[in-house]
């Protein structure tokens, strides 16, 4: 799916950059979970230069970088009155230096003699260093549909090269400490036609409003979401938003008056934010529509190399492609050490039967069914059963319980994709969902002729 989304952004992108290499400029962060490189000694035929390509691909499968790329470019290219580039904009750790900035702002900077959080500070640098007019900048400061201003991507780019560090937003400087206060009262600040202040909606745990979920920003653990998703990805219009733009949105629904982009106030409320959730480690740009729940971890959206192959081309990739693929998924199948294939079909079958498991409502570490008899007729004393694949009545009287079928229906249960890349079937032992036992006893079930399934 995130595939989906990157070509999305890139489509938004098009028009306003020249990105057609995006994939090959990107810094490689999602690595492929099970294809190994190809050695480089060896001569590239065609199928491996077509992998090779892909591969470069799905290295951008978040598209919050398209606009890191973007940004970076932005960053490092002459603009503006004073045909300059933001190479010598210091964010707080000497100029140019742009790792790490991120996650040390807000911050005190001396030349300003001011406190900003980093938006303010590129800003900053764009009207001191490149000559822009800071009346331009806060015109329309928003992503919307005609366009990405170039200020969000310069700050994406920025927080991505933060990524994986520690949260340290310093509160050393009087000014800094004077912006946590000051961040903290407007936090708790009540006014307005509905008497609300922040804490109103965000004060108080797992607590939502229709279905969104609200943060309580008061508490170190969720005042990390505060930043963690942040600059953000929606789906909806594909815009990429700044923890600026999360601020304005908030206010509004506060039914405050609009608080100035770029304003004390504003940086004063990051302040503490950001100081809240100081210690957590910031993962990076990305896309805010979903949230982690349960063991549904966010890096669920991350796509490997076969659900990527089978996004991009509709489930049908070319023969040699998925050939070449299915080789490596084959490869990443472990069959039992002892040697040991068939297990016991009683036990199979109640893991056929269960569909537990995985979902952020199951608890992680609980045994997960098998969910076979949603998509498989198996043993007939089951009449409820899917047909999203084909039957498997009598299975081991058709296709022989030989220590030849043994090995391909374990290997099949265990990573299906190894012999139709693009099949509906989960990739039950590779994806850690089955263990070897289970597995055994499922393929004792299909192929045993005591199993009610060759009966
Ligand atoms: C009327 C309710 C309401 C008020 C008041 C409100 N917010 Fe929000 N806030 C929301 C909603 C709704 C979201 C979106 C949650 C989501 O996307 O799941 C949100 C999201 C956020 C987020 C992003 C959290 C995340 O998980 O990404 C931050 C940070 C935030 N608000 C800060 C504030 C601050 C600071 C104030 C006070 C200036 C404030 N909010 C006032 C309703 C409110
Ligand atoms: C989401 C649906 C789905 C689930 C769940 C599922 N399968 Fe499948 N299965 C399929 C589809 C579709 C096929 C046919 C395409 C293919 O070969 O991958 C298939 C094929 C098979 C085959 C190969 C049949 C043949 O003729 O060679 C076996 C064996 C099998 N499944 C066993 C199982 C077992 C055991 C389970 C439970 C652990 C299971 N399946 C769960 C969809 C599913």
């Amino acid at each position: 799916m995130k595939q989906a989304l990157s070509m999305c952004a890139a489509l938004a992108l098009a028009t306003a950059l020249p990105l057609q290499d995006a994939g090959a400029q990107t810094p490689a962060k999602i690595k492929p979970a099970v294809v190994a490189a190809a050695p480089a000694t060896e001569p590239k035929d065609p199928v491996t230069a077509e992998f090779e390509k892909f591969r470069a691909v799905l290295e951008d499968g978040n598209p919050a970088e398209l606009f890191e790329v973007k940004g970076e470019e932005l960053w490092k290219t002459k603009r503006g009155p004073k045909n300059a580039s933001l190479e010598k904009c210091d964010l707080g750790l000497g100029p140019g230096v742009v790792n790490g900035a991120y996650v040390q702002t807000p911050r005190y900077y001396a030349d300003a003699d001011q406190v900003m959080d980093v938006e303010r500070r590129i800003a900053w640098c764009m009207v001191n260093l490149q000559g822009f007019k800071l009346e331009d900048l806060t015109k329309k400061p928003f992503s919307n549909d005609k366009g990405t201003p170039d200020l969000v991507s310069l700050v994406t780019y920025v927080a991505g090269a933060s990524r994986g560090m520690k949260i340290a937003i310093p509160q050393r400087h009087p000014k800094e400490i004077d912006a946590y206060n000051i961040g903290r009262e407007i936090f708790d600040y009540r006014a307005g036609p509905y008497d609300f202040s922040c804490a109103t909606c965000h004060g108080e745990d797992g607590k939502r409003i229709r279905m969104q979920q609200l943060p309580n920003l008061a508490t170190r653990k969720d005042a990390m979401r505060a930043y963690a998703g942040w600059p953000g990805y929606r789906l909806t219009g594909g815009f990429m938003h700044t923890l600026q733009w999360r601020m304005n949105d908030c206010f509004r629904q506060q039914r405050f008056p609009e608080p100035g982009y770029l304003s004390d106030s504003v940086t004063a409320i990051l302040t503490f934010l950001g100081a809240n959730a100081n210690g957590n480690v910031y993962k990076g740009p990305g896309i805010n529509d979903f949230r982690e729940r349960g063991q549904a971890s966010l890096d669920r959206l991350d796509n490997d190399a076969v659900q990527h192959v089978c996004n991009k081309y509709g489930n049908k990739p070319a023969p040699a492609l998925s050939h070449l693929i299915e080789a490596q998924q084959l490869a990443t199948v472990k069959l039992p050490a002892d040697g040991k294939l068939l297990g016991d079909w009683k036990s199979g079958e109640k893991i056929a039967q269960s569909g537990r498991g995985f979902t952020w409502t199951d608890k992680p570490g609980l045994p997960v069914g098998g969910n076979c008899y949603n998509c498989h007729e198996i043993a007939p004393t089951e009449t409820s059963f899917g047909t999203l694949g084909p039957s498997l009545r009598n299975f081991g009287k058709l296709r022989g319980n030989t220590p030849e079928t043994q090995k391909y229906v374990y290997s099949k249960i265990f990573n299906s994709k190894a012999f139709s890349l693009c099949s509906a079937m989960p990739r039950f032992g590779f994806m850690g969902a089955l263990n070897e036992k289970q597995i055994q006893d499922l393929v004792a079930l299909l192929l045993d002729p005591e199993s009610p399934v060759n009966k």
